[in-house]
């Protein structure tokens, strides 16, 4: 694959901010997201606009730490945006064109670009976990799985005040 098929630019409107000298922790990729979408034109905008299986590979070290996760139906899953630029403050949304802070937004430009995602859980072998409901390219670093809770993480009156007033 090509990078600059995947690479981010700055668009009219958009702000970059200078970014620390220092970073303040590390972490553990702990496996790999295996995707059918190599090209960020081809790749969902968001966790419902596909049904596509992918397949979180879990590092067999890690083993141990799904025990149980066969008794959930939904994951929460948090993946590492390697292809983003981590500078912006401001963003215009290609179909948007309105420029808007980086925290309201979902885009993959954030400067610890941390993805989630809610999944479906559709199958477990060993380290390998089959799901429905990711959208990032194939590679794309795994940071971490979480059970999904619908008691205490669904909150069905949340409401984002600038989405919900778009025009279009
Ligand atoms: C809008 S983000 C949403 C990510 C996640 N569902 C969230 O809400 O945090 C999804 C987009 O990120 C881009 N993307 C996917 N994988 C990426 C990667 N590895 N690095 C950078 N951008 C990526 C693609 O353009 C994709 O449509």
């Amino acid at each position: 694959m090509n990078d600059n098929d995947n690479a981010f630019g700055i668009r009219d409107g958009e702000v970059a901010i200078g970014l620390p000298d220092t970073f303040d922790a590390s972490l553990y990729f702990i496996g790999r997201i295996r995707t059918p979408w190599t090209k960020r034109a081809d790749c969902p905008k968001n966790a419902r606009e596909s049904d596509a299986v992918c397949t979180l590979e879990v590092d067999p070290r890690w083993a141990k730490a799904l025990t149980h996760v066969e008794s959930c139906t939904h994951l929460v899953v948090l993946y590492w945006m390697n292809r983003s630029r981590r500078d912006l403050g401001l963003q215009v949304p290609r179909h948007d064109g309105i420029a808007r802070g980086t925290f309201a937004l979902r885009s993959p430009a954030r400067p610890n670009p941390i993805a989630l995602s809610v999944v479906r859980l559709v199958g477990v072998d060993g380290p390998r976990l089959s799901v429905i409901g990711l959208d990032c390219l194939d590679d794309t670093p795994l940071l971490d799985i979480k059970p999904y809770f619908a008691s205490t993480d669904a909150v069905s009156d949340a409401v984002v005040g600038w989405h919900a007033d778009r025009k279009s």
